[in-house]
């Protein structure tokens, strides 16, 4: 059976909780359990997180854990009835001032304050994901004027974006920096950045982990329309984040779906292109939260996510709160390894024409071309400290398996993220003698090679060295190898 090369990120909620469940998911498939800190407390996340470890660690799989940080997400407050049904034509009113717990039919408080001097006439607000649409008509000190475009249901804290972006919220909240802590507390391998606007949110809340002694990768999520306005500012917010994600719920609000695809393709680009990895989310088995079979539009929707290289695949409330998480992770495992087959997947132009920037990315990306070219390989070894490596390795299309092996527990689950890349637990100072040979009996012993084959081995001359790879070995299984 060929190895699944795209990962899946699935999100635990109240649906996934039990180690029953956890287990089942991890076993379909999981690479990355993702904590949603727009829902739940802090106890539930910290309880999950623990017991995701330690079935993983039973199970022998290395599971990354991510948070998702919730971010300024705009919301209204509440209805004295919980909801309202609005009507097209209706007009409707947004308040700062009016008292929290009492919306109804012709006025809700909002909670965020600027969204008055934000906001202008002719202004197009969209609520519940772009399910209720409306026009502001009217603008005063302490409140938005609107008429309703589109008519529907809306209820208690629904999100609010406005068409066109430019909502000026700052990214961290309080909540957020609380979450930080947690996200230092519970050792967590990545950590998603929600509504960056540019590099300078990615900055703060990097130093924000640090302060707080958080080492986790940071994920920038593109959701926001001035993300993704011009490629300088997608660049820039990229540089600025370890990895990125596509979000795709908020930012097809924001510039409209008819766009998102290409957009998509373009970030999944652009973050590859700059040596990070990208997660595609939102949305991509969503009729699997009632259903056990996917439809055949988000079948078709993940395989392209897939053949756009992109490194993961997320499940959102499928695994949250859907009834068939488990479903979920295994329709998305065979999807991903059925794109896998095509032939495009194994051919790179990544940097062809680039000079490259520093000799581990040299010797990586050497080792790459070796890999696709010289028959008789059949895997990669990469020795590494921070999985930098293995992810640089794994920017250029192939069908090589790619090994990062790694002394530490947190690049044992990281990389579990990256596209093509799998963990071996492997510290080469306990390996005096012949690291080569070590690593290549490890292999052998795991029924990944035999004698005959080829296999590539990058590694530095000290170990430990972030940063540190500038050798590349050729070696052939069975022979002598020092
Ligand atoms: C391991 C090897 C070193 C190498 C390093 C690269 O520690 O023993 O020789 O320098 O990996 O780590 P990196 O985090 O840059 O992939």
């Amino acid at each position: 059976m060929s190895l699944r090369r795209t990962k899946i990120v699935a999100t635990i909620g109240p649906a996934s909780s039990s180690p029953e469940v956890i287990e089942q998911l991890i076993l379909a498939g999981m690479d990355v359990a993702r904590l949603n800190f727009s829902h739940g407390n802090a106890d539930e996340h910290r309880a999950r997180a623990l017991l995701i470890r330690d079935i993983a660690t039973r199970l022998n799989h290395h599971v990354a854990l991510l948070g998702d940080l919730q971010g300024p997400k705009i919301r209204i407050a509440r209805f004295t009835d919980k909801k309202i049904e609005l009507k097209n034509g209706d007009p409707f009113c947004f308040s700062i001032t009016h008292p929290r717990e009492a919306g109804n039919q012709e006025v809700v408080c909002i909670d965020y304050p600027d969204l008055v001097t934000d906001c202008k006439v002719g202004d197009e607000l969209l609520l519940d994901d772009g399910r209720v649409v409306m026009q502001v008509e009217r603008v005063t000190a302490d409140a938005l004027h609107c008429r309703v475009l589109i008519g529907g249901p809306l209820s208690d804290h629904k999100g609010i974006n406005r068409r066109g972006g430019g909502l000026t919220a700052p990214a961290l909240t309080e909540k957020d920096k609380q979450d930080i802590r947690l996200a230092a507390e519970l050792d967590l391998d990545y950590l998603a950045v929600s509504f960056p606007r540019d590099a300078a949110d990615m900055h703060l809340a990097r130093r924000l982990c640090q302060e707080a002694g958080c080492d986790a990768w940071l994920v920038a999520k593109i959701e926001r329309a001035e993300a993704v306005m011009n490629d300088d500012a997608l660049d820039g917010l990229i540089s600025a984040s370890d990895a990125v994600m596509v979000a795709r719920g908020d930012l097809a609000v924001e510039i409209g779906d008819a766009e998102l695809v290409g957009i998509q393709k373009k970030i999944i680009a652009a973050a590859r292109k700059q040596n990070k990895a990208v997660i595609t989310a939102t949305q991509m088995m969503e009729s699997m939260i009632h259903s056990p079979m996917p439809t055949r539009a988000e079948v078709s929707d993940v395989a392209n996510a897939a053949l756009d290289y992109t490194d993961a695949v997320m499940l959102s409330a499928e695994t949250a709160a859907g009834e068939y998480p488990v479903q979920a992770v295994a329709a998305m495992a065979r999807v991903c390894l059925g794109a896998e087959k095509n032939p495009i997947m194994r051919r790179s132009n990544h940097r062809i024409g680039q000079q490259f920037e520093r000799w581990d990315e040299s010797i990586a990306l050497a080792a790459m071309y070796t890999a696709n070219h010289f028959p008789g390989i059949k895997a990669i070894i990469a020795l590494t400290e921070s999985g930098y490596t293995p992810l640089v390795m794994s920017r250029i299309r192939s069908s090589m398996p790619i090994y990062a092996f790694a002394p530490s527990r947190q690049t044992q689950a990281r990389v579990a993220l990256f596209r093509g890349v799998y963990t071996v637990p492997f510290d080469p100072s306990q390996h005096p003698g012949s690291v080569s040979k070590s690593a290549v009996e490890e292999l052998v012993k795991r029924g990944i090679v035999e004698e005959g084959d080829w296999v590539i081995l990058t590694k530095g001359d000290s170990y430990h060295m972030i940063g540190g790879t500038n050798t590349m070995k050729l070696l052939h299984v069975g022979h002598i190898i020092s």
